[in-house]
């Protein structure tokens, strides 16, 4: 199904016109589709069960979903009932979670720069396992772990040398970048941890990029883990669950991006070989890390034209929504497609979507053919992924209100920020002098 499409020339979210989300709480607004959700935690799950694995059963399968792509209590309240698990990467998302009903025993901790704080309030919580990815944060957990008498579970982050081909700021798959453990300095690593008495390790994982429109680095990375596995087993070292991460991507501009269910049959076939050649069929749990390939094109940013600007060089839509709530296009010259809410028989014009902010980088999108009117809404597709997330105040201004389409209802799931809430923490100092 289409979760967003146009009846009689309005777009729609499920059964809801969009003119009337906006008539009703006002933009910009995040829309997100609460059946695109699901149906995208779907195509994990029900790839992982057709090959045979119970999702969160030892030996079975787990899809943590990277609560960073899309942290809001109800869309993880979504994800937890379809019983998804968590890929976190701070104590603050790990509170999120918690809030919003998750379960600890299916949360990983992900992230190179975990505080003392931060492992704390994750071991009270007895959370699923940490993904490690240096020697010193391995000793620092120890400690930790000591001082609360507890044995923490640990998974390395292995960097696999593979290059993911993707934008270089998402791509963390190679030796320049600063995630992970080398793989040449693995098997070293994971013996130290091995060693130390409050660290119990369980699993081994990498991340190697995000927005992936193939699979094959994913499976060469695949493929460099198995032989770390078995290098590993030799040493008596044993590893109960292998976590490929996030990384597949949409396709932002048309065209096609590798399925979740392709993908998964390719790799799940590869590890069903692995394991029945070399270790007497016996299973190892495997996990994922989407984040993308399940927030991304659930949701959408309303805006409205405030005015058309006709340059001499260039027109402007100047809209109402800004980097400040969507920074993919300023931060990556990310593409996101344009579409008018409501079609106008008028004549198309090439415009540049731009913000109010003060920034010539503050752009949504560039030379779009839209035949748009002021005062007209546009929606900002496949902006459910990284875009409230990375929003942020600049300019004073309050982040968008989020909601939540469920067939012909609309929830509110966040309010707008009003400006007085963004300088509440603030205070001017009583000087004396
Ligand atoms: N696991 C780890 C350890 C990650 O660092 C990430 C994303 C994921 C999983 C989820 O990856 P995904 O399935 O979403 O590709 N802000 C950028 C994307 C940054 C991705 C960071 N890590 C963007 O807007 O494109």
């Amino acid at each position: 199904m289409q979760h967003f499409s146009s009846v009689d020339g309005v777009l729609h979210a499920e059964h809801v016109p969009l003119t009337d989300i906006a008539e009703q709480f006002g933009t910009p607004v995040y829309v997100y589709s609460k059946d695109a959700l699901s149906a995208n935690y779907a195509a994990y799950a029900d790839a992982c069960r057709a090959h045979g694995r119970a999702i969160g059963s030892k030996g079975g399968a787990l899809v943590c979903y990277s609560v960073k792509s899309n942290s809001n209590l109800a869309v993880l309240n979504l994800l937890h009932r379809l019983g998804s698990g968590f890929d976190i990467v701070s104590g603050g998302e790990l509170l999120r979670v918690l809030a919003a009903g998750g379960s600890p025993d299916k949360v990983i901790f992900s992230g190179v720069g975990k505080t003392v704080e931060e492992m704390r309030l994750a071991l009270s919580h007895n959370i699923l396992c940490f993904n490690l990815e240096s020697i010193p944060e391995l000793h620092r957990l120890n400690e930790v772990a000591a001082a609360m008498g507890k044995r923490a579970p640990v998974s390395l982050r292995v960097n696999p040398n593979v290059d993911a081909k993707t934008h270089p700021y998402i791509s963390t798959g190679l030796k320049e970048n600063k995630f992970g453990i080398a793989f040449e300095d693995a098997l070293a690593t994971y013996r130290i941890a091995a060693a130390l008495p409050h660290i119990e390790v369980c699993g081994i994982d990498c991340h190697i990029g995000s927005q992936l429109l193939d699979d094959a680095p994913l499976l060469e990375a695949l493929d460099k883990l198995i032989e770390l596995i078995d290098t590993l087993a030799r040493e008596g070292i044993s590893i109960h669950h292998l976590d490929i991460g996030g990384g597949i991507g949409i396709p932002y501009e048309g065209g096609q991006s590798v399925a979740v269910g392709d993908y998964l049959a390719r790799l799940f076939a590869r590890i069903d070989a692995w394991r029945a050649s070399t270790h007497q069929g016996k299973p190892i749990q495997v996990m994922f890390e989407p984040g993308r390939s399940i927030s991304a094109n659930a949701g959408l940013l309303l805006t409205r034209v405030q005015y058309l600007k006709h340059g001499s060089e260039k027109n402007f839509a100047i809209v109402d929504a800004a980097m400040n709530d969507l920074a993919r296009p300023a931060m990556y010259e990310a593409w996101h497609e344009v579409l008018p809410v409501v079609e106008h028989q008028i004549a198309a014009e090439t415009y540049d979507v731009v913000g109010p902010v003060c920034e010539s980088g503050d752009w949504l999108a560039r030379a779009r053919q839209l035949a748009i009117a002021q005062d007209d809404l546009l929606a900002i597709m496949c902006a459910g992924a990284y875009g409230m997330t990375m929003a942020s105040n600049y300019n004073t201004r309050g982040r968008a209100a989020e909601v939540m389409v469920d067939g012909v209802h609309v929830h509110v799931i966040r309010e707008r920020e009003i400006p007085s809430a963004l300088f509440a923490l603030e205070s001017i100092p009583e000087y004396t002098r």
